[in-house]
C-alpha cells in the first residue's frame, strides 16, 4: 500500500517543527538578529510546502527534502529583506522590516548570511542527488535576481508591456515556487516527464499568485495582508493594474492618471486606487489569474500519478488563487 499524502496545513507543521530558525552566533548581535527578524515571524511557509507535496507524490518525505525545503525557504526570507530595501517598504508581516529596524547596511549583510544558511541546509542533502538540487537551485537564485532587475528597471518606464510583466514576474516569483516543486519531485524519484510538467505547474501557478499579491498591494487589508497597502503605487510599479489603467482610461482621467504617477509620495494612494477601479481592474485580474491558474491545472491533470495524491497541490492552488494574505 502507498503512503498517505498531507494537506498544506500538516505539513507546513511538520516543516515548522524541523525547521531551525533560531541557531545564530551570539555576536555581532544587530547581524544575527536582524538575520533571525524575518524567519521567527512565520511567513505562509508556501515553498517548503510545495516541495514536501512534491516528493510525497511518489515517496514518503525524508531529510533530504526537510533540508531542501528549509534551504528554499531561507532563500525566499533572504530575497524578501533584500526586496523590501530594494521597494522602500516599511512593513512586512504585519512588522517593520529588516532595514527598518537594523538600517540598510545591516539588512544587506543579514541577507547575505541567510543567503549562505540557504546553502548550509542544500549541503547536507545526499552526495548523490546533491549535484542535481544544486544545479536547479542556482539556475533559479540567478533567474530571480534577473527578475528583480527588471522589476527595478521597470520602476522608471511607462511603456512596460504586458508580456513584459509577466515575464518579470516569472523569473522573480514564478520560478522559485516551480523549482521547488521539481526539487521536491528529484528526491521523490520522479521520471523527466513528472519533473518538467510539475515545474510547469509551478510556473503557471506562481504566475497567478504574483497577479493576486500586486491585487492585493493595492486592493487587500493591510492587516491581513501584513504589508503597506499601496506601496507598489508610491514606488511605481509596473504592474498589471498600471498596464490596464494605461489602456482603458481616456481623456482626463488618463491625464490625471498621469500627473498622478509622475507625483512622490504616499498621497496619490488613494486617488489612483480610486481609478485603479474605474478601469475595471476587478474583472480583469480575475480573467487573468484564471487564465494562469487553469493552466497550472491543466498540467496537474498530466502529472503521471492517480488522482487522489494530486488533491493537495490542488487545494494548494486554489488557496494561493484567492489568498487575502
Ligand atoms: C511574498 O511571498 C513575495 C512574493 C513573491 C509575492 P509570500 O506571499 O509567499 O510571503 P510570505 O513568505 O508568506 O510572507
Ligand atoms: C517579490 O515581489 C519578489 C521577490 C521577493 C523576489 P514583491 O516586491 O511584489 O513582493 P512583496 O509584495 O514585497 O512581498
Ligand atoms: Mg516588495
Ligand atoms: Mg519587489
Ligand atoms: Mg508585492
Amino acid at each position: 500500500m502507498s503512503h498517505p499524502v498531507r494537506e498544506f496545513e500538516e505539513l507546513a507543521a511538520s516543516f515548522e517543527e524541523r525547521f531551525q530558525k533560531d541557531r545564530h552566533p551570539a555576536e555581532p548581535e544587530q547581524l544575527y538578529k536582524a538575520a533571525q527578524h524575518l524567519l521567527l515571524l512565520k511567513g505562509k511557509r508556501v515553498r517548503p510546502v510545495l516541495c514536501l507535496m512534491a516528493t510525497e507524490l511518489f515517496t514518503p518525505v525524508s531529510d533530504d527534502t526537510y533540508n531542501a525545503a528549509a534551504a528554499i525557504e531561507v532563500f525566499h526570507n533572504f530575497t524578501l529583506v533584500h526586496d523590501d530595501i530594494m521597494d522602500r517598504a516599511p512593513i512586512r508581516r504585519g512588522e517593520p522590516t529588516v532595514h527598518e529596524v537594523y538600517g540598510s547596511s545591516t539588512a544587506i549583510l543579514a541577507g547575505d548570511v541567510m543567503l549562505v544558511q540557504a546553502y548550509e541546509y542544500l549541503a547536507k542533502i545526499n552526495k548523490n542527488i546533491l549535484p542535481r538540487v544544486m544545479g536547479i537551485f542556482n539556475d533559479v537564485a540567478l533567474k530571480v535576481c534577473e527578475g528583480q532587475q527588471y522589476d527595478m528597471e521597470f520602476e522608471s518606464r511607462e511603456d512596460v508591456t504586458l508580456e513584459e510583466y509577466v515575464k518579470m514576474i516569472e523569473l522573480k516569483t514564478s520560478v522559485l515556487l516551480a523549482a521547488a516543486l521539481r526539487i521536491g519531485s528529484v528526491l521523490g524519484g520522479a521520471g523527466p516527464h513528472n519533473q518538467d510538467i510539475l515545474y510547469s505547474f509551478g510556473r503557471n501557478m506562481g504566475i497567478a499568485f504574483q497577479i493576486q499579491d500586486d491585487y492585493l498591494d493595492a486592493f487587500g487589508d493591510q492587516r491581513k495582508f501584513g504589508k503597506k497597502q499601496g506601496g507598489d503605487i508610491v514606488v511605481n510599479k509596473k504592474t498589471f493594474l498600471h498596464i490596464r489603467a494605461l489602456s482603458v482610461l481616456e481623456g482626463d482621467q488618463k491625464a490625471e492618471y498621469l500627473r498622478l504617477m509622475a507625483e512622490e509620495g504616499e498621497q496619490k494612494i488613494n486617488p489612483v486606487i480610486a481609478l485603479y477601479k474605474e478601469s475595471g481592474v476587478d474583472q480583469w485580474a480575475k480573467d487573468l489569474k484564471e487564465k494562469y491558474f487553469n493552466a497550472a491545472m491543466a498540467n496537474l491533470e498530466e502529472v503521471a500519478v492517480v488522482s487522489a495524491r494530486k488533491k493537495p497541490l490542488k487545494h494548494l492552488a486554489e488557496f494561493l488563487l484567492e489568498r487575502q494574505m
